[in-house]
């Protein structure tokens, strides 16, 4: 397990403010698990709320929009997130990928904007279950990277990976932690080719798909895995903590 584990929970599209207390409890409990590194990822409408609810915590987006400003009707910019309070944001998550046509250049262009106002970002990349059955999951998890990974000056001390298997992702099902040590050790190699050696050696690399408190010490536990990034147990503290526990 990492030195200090990163583990990220993504609201995904759930919360009205009444989660907030969700929020400040998994906060309150972040304050004595100084061993994890604990963020959520809430919808966009309680960025701002999050933030002040919850002080000790990392708060970030979902998504954001490539571009700084303009004519986007219903789009959010990574300084608006910025000035809402956000610290980081996901980009790549393979429901945008799927349900709004983002290709792995829109991917870049988002975390390059978001770079460019001081925001992180955790990138994410997977397979589908048809790419994993024919053999090609790691060559299309490298050509994700390759295509998705922000280029800016310093951009890899700024970069979180989240490998999240599509497959896996609110399904219960998980990959055996040998597939997920050769997945991860395959996207080191790919991070040490992009940034060098010493940059690339310093991302980290969180896992994603069906992680609750019952698998984390398995899933946490692969070669490389530097925290999770976690959808469905993170809506309640209760769930969340469980694994925050696991992991400190
Ligand atoms: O961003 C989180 C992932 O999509 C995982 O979601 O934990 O509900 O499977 P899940």
């Amino acid at each position: 397990m990492a030195v200090r584990p990163y583990i990220v929970g993504n609201w995904k599209m759930h919360g009205t403010r009444s989660m907030l207390s969700e929020a400040r409890a998994i906060d309150r409990a972040a304050e004595r698990l100084i061993k994890v590194e604990v963020a959520l990822a809430p919808p966009f409408t309680l960025i701002h709320a999050t933030r002040k609810e919850a002080g000790l915590i990392g708060v970030g987006a979902q998504d954001c929009h490539a571009a700084e400003g303009g004519a986007h009707t219903g789009d959010i910019s990574a300084a608006m997130l910025k000035d809402a309070g956000a610290g980081f944001v996901i980009v790549g998550h393979s429901e945008r990928r799927a349900d709004h046509g983002e290709t792995d250049a829109d991917v870049k262009a988002k975390a390059e904007s978001a770079l460019a106002v001081g925001l992180s970002v955790i990138v994410c990349v997977g397979e589908t279950e048809e790419q994993r059955d024919a053999g090609k999951a790691e060559s299309v998890v490298a050509r994700q990277l390759k295509g998705s990974l922000p280029t800016a000056d310093g951009a890899a001390e700024k970069v979180t990976v989240a490998y999240e298997p599509v497959w896996a992702i609110g399904t219960g099902r998980t990959p055996t932690t040998d597939d997920v040590s050769a997945m991860h050790r395959a996207i080191r190699k790919v991070l040490k080719d992009f940034y060098g050696e010493e940059a690339g050696a310093k991302v980290r690399i969180l896992y994603g798909g069906s992680v609750k408190a019952e698998n984390a010490a398995e899933l946490l536990g692969a070669d490389d895995v530097g925290g999770a990034l976690v959808g469905g147990a993170s809506l309640t503290a209760e769930s969340f903590l469980g694994i925050i526990a696991v992991a400190a």
